[in-house]
């Protein structure tokens, strides 16, 4: 279990933090808090050992050409990813998940594989790979390149500590559709019983038992529009993308991190769920940008489970001053 990673940084002490109450107001359910928290994800981690339910982030891009606010080159990404391993299998409980969302950079007019290679390394070092889930966006950016086409998917890989994490399938199910009523109108003699594949591959359907169904489990395939404007940060993600896995990974009472915060997306989709949360990001620009979100937005969203009036305090904790232990 243990990997031997170098540029881990070395646990600080905390000197002085402050929290700031910045918010009170109505939302989803009782007690759920957001707290913020500018820091490495790595060393805030620390303080939560086996205490979070579902770790649901995007890493910042791995960029070979341009010294980014956060890149990290394509060839050195799997053990910078590494160094997060620990901190982050740590933190969760025995039954919990970690989802990335990620994309292979093109390198030089190829795709790089470091995202393989960085599942590859946390398989090895634990986690099990329970699945590969792919954000599909029907808006992709514009663009021309002389060997590919437009990009409209991105992976988001379920990790877990065990085998059978918490896993609430029901949470996402998702209205049948209106062909199926036309369709189940006129039911035909193969529709009244199993109808076996032709092709003998062992698959096969009843439709009929999909009489007086409202609702379906939806596929590994998420159809989600990219954000249209900028959030005050350059990669940012669709609410409803971290909101999918809440639903889907995190308990109700549960806790939900974003290690990677940026502007605070996943706070957003966590608060208007009723879940409690934790943003960490490394930059205070983008706390202070997650702050001004969550407090826009989190009301905003539209709630998809019971939504109960209550007196929420939504937390604020910047920590001041941090220094390296000797
Ligand atoms: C791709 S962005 C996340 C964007 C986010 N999903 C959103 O919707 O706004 C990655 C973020 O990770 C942050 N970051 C990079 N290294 C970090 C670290 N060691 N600890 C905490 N945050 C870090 C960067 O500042 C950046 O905002």
């Amino acid at each position: 279990m243990a990997t031997t990673v170098k540029n881990k940084p070395k646990p600080r002490r905390i000197k002085e933090s402050k929290t700031i109450l910045f918010r009170q107001t109505t939302l989803a359910k009782a007690g759920a808090t957001c707290a913020i928290i500018n820091g490495d994800s790595r060393v805030e981690l620390l303080a939560f050992k086996e205490k979070v339910d579902l770790i649901v982030t995007s890493p910042p891009y791995a960029d070979a050409r341009h010294k980014h606010y956060d890149s990290i080159h394509p060839d050195d990404f799997v053990e910078w990813f590494l160094s997060f391993h620990e901190p982050f299998y740590n933190a969760l409980k025995p039954t919990g998940s970690l989802v990335i969302n990620i994309k292979d950079k093109v390198v030089d007019g190829v795709r790089h594989r470091y995202v393989w290679q960085t599942i590859e390394a946390l398989s090895k070092a634990g986690w099990y790979s329970i699945e590969d889930y792919l954000w599909y966006k029907p808006n992709p950016m514009p663009g021309y390149w002389p060997n590919r086409l437009r990009d409209g998917w991105e992976y988001c890989f379920h990790l877990a500590k065990s085998k059978r994490p918490f896993f609430n399938p029901d949470g996402v199910r998702k209205p049948i559709g209106e062909w199926v009523e036309s369709r189940l109108k006129n039911l035909g003699k193969n529709d009244l019983s199993r109808h076996n594949s032709a092709n003998e591959s062992g698959f096969g359907r009843d439709i009929s038992k999909w009489v007086g169904k409202q609702t379906v489990l939806p596929s590994n395939v998420l159809s989600i529009p990219l954000v249209g404007k900028n959030k005050g940060h350059p990669a940012v993600f669709p609410v409803d993308l971290p909101l999918f896995f809440i639903k889907l990974l995190c308990p109700e009472n549960g806790l939900v991190v974003d290690p990677f915060a940026g502007s605070g997306t996943t706070g957003i989709a966590a608060l208007s769920l009723g879940r409690s949360c934790i943003l960490i990001d490394n930059n205070l620009k983008y706390c202070e940008e997650a702050v001004k979100r969550v407090q826009e937005e989190a009301a905003a969203t539209p709630n998809e489970v019971k939504f109960e009036q209550h007196d929420l305090a939504y937390q604020l904790r910047f920590i001041q001053e941090a220094k390296s232990e000797k």
